[in-house]
């Protein structure tokens, strides 16, 4: 390819979080990403793939340290098991970096004080929600508490999963840390802005020049609003120490929020390749680049990568994406992956389970349209595609022709082509001609990233072959007398066909392609390779069987194996403060936990106890409260503010036995500390109630 068509392309997939395992959702992106990016490098094109462990923020600090090891032990053993994982899954990186690096902290404090010296950072106290017994500012996700619309209790600070309202952490009736149980108090303190609300009319622009999808686009445009209205509000982009990231340059105690500094991670990562291989960092980032810069992305972090991160570069002095590229979401069988079907599946478990990577790599590519849909992993329908496409379809050319060329002729093929192939008169058999012609429509679709579309024609051309072959029928050549220059020209033309449809589906079958390319005895297959033939004598080596079918009864373990690691080790779901802040904006609700079985280790955790009513009281100032002394068998009652005011007299209380928690965290209330809580029964049937055991109960008596 001439220099002068040579594109030089930066491509990246968005950083996974350094806390949990990749899955087969986060796969769709990246499988995604690694076929255009091995498309592009078939072209000849300069690229670099760059991608990173996104390391920071509090679910990592709360992660180790519940794991009793610092953060950066628990981030070098994900970037480790995430690289294998990618690996395996033929994911192929140019670099895969670590947001925690050097190269990330200098660029970070860069672009920030960049921006600071552009007028574009502001500072502003507020008030947040403070756990006072882990001295610590809360993330809305670590604050829960009863839904004020609907009174369900144990609610995000964000959003009840109940009745789906959204509010503010402070709007929630007694809210309590997730991190330690005690209940937040108010405390001001002084954060940093990023002034998004003065970027509308260049993010307009940027919108304008077609960087986006069109419903991407249109997305934006809700988000900016009419030209004159501003929207936008300021971007917090600072959080208190204690905090896993960068401390702010001239600001003690102060840390970067997250996602400030994960996409500046694209840039690091690709530094450090900078710097491993000499390339030139500038001639990607300067703000006059000529070279081509795409994102990768889910569409549940469009909002980070379409306002925040574009206005963060231009007002920094540096370059902005040429376009952001966003997929929707995957689902298994239709449904959101999920713990207790099973479908809620690790990349390490598909590869123990069904071995084979680019079966799933084709699947995706197979549903990948380059739009926001969301799409579909229907486990029958993957069994049945892969096994009718790969096995049934495309190998199947190979496994009937190779053969008889390899026995009867030396594996030594015959030319398919008489003259010139550029000319009209040349004798190629029509099926040859429609594959090589197929080419350029095969790379536009590539190139848009309609894998969907590709894919079907390259099936469509591999039907055709097959048809060619099946009225051939080299089988019952191969039985005539006299018909040798025959059965080689028949066999010759399908082992070409197959090569050209080789050449197509290798962006999304690498490994399988490799196989093929030492069969067929040639070079590293290129795009341009499709303008050729192999020539008249090319020889090639014995066809070894080089797949093989998937068996339901794999994937049916697959997913047993996933409901049975639900019961032996419960993963915890960490939820993301980052997802949070694109509730800020009102945007898509963040991914809401599913209800998942608990385990009888986690029931046992519970310390419930038959409780005697001591005494029982109002509360001056109360509304609905009553102070309760429980007898269960300690040195003395404990005191429990119950909400059950509504329902019961204090009086007709005294005696009672009754049921209730002995080890919830103690909670400082606006009355005094409460010790426990009284179990009662409610719905919008009435209540509440509380429970009476059975008589021979008695004071402290276990419950489980
Ligand atoms: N750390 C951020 C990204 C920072 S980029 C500067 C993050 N991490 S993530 O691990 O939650 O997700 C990584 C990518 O995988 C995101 O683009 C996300 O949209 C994608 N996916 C995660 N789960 C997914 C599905 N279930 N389906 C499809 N894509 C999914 O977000
Ligand atoms: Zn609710």
């Amino acid at each position: 390819m001439s220099s002068s068509t040579t594109r030089k392309i930066l491509v990246t997939s968005a950083l996974p979080y350094a806390n949990g395992s990749i899955h087969l959702g986060h796969l769709v992106e990246y499988i995604q990403t690694d076929i255009w990016v091995r498309f592009q490098k078939m072209q000849g094109h300069t690229v670099h793939y760059v991608c990173a462990d996104d390391t920071h923020g509090t679910p990592i600090m709360l992660r180790a340290e519940k794991e009793g090891i610092t953060p950066e032990a628990l981030i070098e053993a994900v970037h480790k098991e995430h690289s294998q994982d990618f690996a395996d899954f033929l994911v192929q990186f140019d670099n895969y970096h670590s947001t925690n690096s050097i190269e990330n902290k200098e660029l970070a404090s860069g672009i920030y004080k960049a921006l600071k010296a552009g007028g574009k950072i502001a500072t502003k106290t507020i008030e947040q929600f403070f756990d006072p017994v882990k001295n610590m500012f809360l993330p809305d996700r670590f604050i829960k508490g009863e839904c004020p619309k609907c009174h369900a209790k144990d609610q995000y600070g964000d959003s009840c999963e109940v009745c789906g309202a959204t509010y503010n952490p402070t709007e929630l009736i007694n809210p309590f840390s997730a991190v330690s149980g005690a209940a937040p108090v108010r405390k001001e303190t002084e954060h940093y802005f990023f002034k998004l609300s003065e970027c509308s009319d260049f993010l307009r622009e940027w919108t304008r020049s077609g960087t986006l999808q069109a419903e991407a686009a249109n997305k934006m445009t809700e988000w900016l609003g009419e030209v004159g209205e501003n929207k936008l509000s300021d971007w917090d982009i600072s959080r208190d120490a204690p905090y896993f990231g960068f401390e702010i340059p001239d600001a003690p105690g102060k840390y970067f929020y997250v996602w400030l500094d994960a996409p500046i991670g694209y840039m690091a990562s690709f530094k450090n390749l900078c710097e491993r291989q000499g390339l030139n960092f500038d001639e990607y980032w300067a703000k006059d680049s000529k070279t081509e810069l795409y994102h990768f992305i889910g569409k549940d972090i469009l909002y980070f990568h379409a306002l925040f991160w574009p206005a963060t570069l231009e007002y920094s002095g540096y370059r902005t994406p040429t376009s952001v590229f966003a997929h929707g979401f995957l689902t298994v069988n239709g449904e959101k992956m999920s713990k207790s079907r099973g479908t809620f599946i690790t990349a390490r478990s598909y590869l123990d389970h069904i071995k084979n990577p680019e079966y799933l790599r084709y699947y995706y590519a197979a549903k990948l349209n380059g739009s926001m849909e969301d799409i579909d992993l229907n486990l029958e329908d993957f069994v049945a595609r892969v096994n009718s496409d790969l096995v049934g379809k495309y190998i199947n050319i190979a496994s009937r022709t190779a053969g008889f060329i390899t026995k009867q002729f030396d594996g030594k093929l015959c030319g398919v082509v008489n003259g010139d192939l550029s000319r009209e008169d040349s004798h190629l058999d029509v099926i040859t001609q429609e594959l090589i012609q197929s080419a350029d429509e095969i790379k536009r679709l590539y190139e848009m990233r309609d894998y969907a579309k590709a894919l079907r024609k390259v099936m469509e051309l591999t039907d055709h072959v097959n048809f060619y072959i099946a009225d051939k029928k080299p089988w019952e050549i191969a039985k005539q007398v006299g018909q040798d220059g025959n059965l080689r020209m028949v066999c010759s033309v399908a082992i070409n066909c197959f090569r050209l449809l080789t050449i197509y589906l290798k962006p999304v079958l690498p490994r399988l392609v490799t196989q093929i390319e030492s069969m067929l005895n040639v070079q590293p297959l290129l795009w341009s390779d499709a303008n050729t033939l192999l020539s008249d004598g090319h020889e090639i080596n014995e066809y070894s069987h080089l797949i093989t079918r998937v068996e339901l009864k794999a994937i049916e373990a697959m997913t047993e194996a996933n409901k049975e690691n639900l019961q032996a080790t419960p993963v915890p779901q960490v939820h993301s403060e980052q997802r949070h802040a694109v509730h800020q904006q009102n945007e898509v609700k963040a991914e809401l936990p599913e209800v998942e079985y608990i385990s009888i280790d986690d029931f046992t955790k519970v310390d419930l106890r038959i409780a005697k009513i001591v005494n029982a009281e109002y509360v001056e100032g109360a509304e609905k409260l009553l102070r309760v002394s429980l007898d269960i068998g300690e040195d003395k009652p404990r005191q429990v503010f119950a909400g059950i005011k509504s329902a019961y007299d204090p009086e007709s209380l005294t005696g009672r036995l009754t049921v209730m928690v002995a080890n919830l965290a103690p909670r400082k209330m606006k009355f005094g500390m409460s010790e426990g809580m009284v179990l009662a029964a409610s719905d919008e049937r009435g209540g509440p109630f509380i429970l009476s055991p059975d008589s021979g109960a008695m004071a402290g008596m276990k419950v489980k």
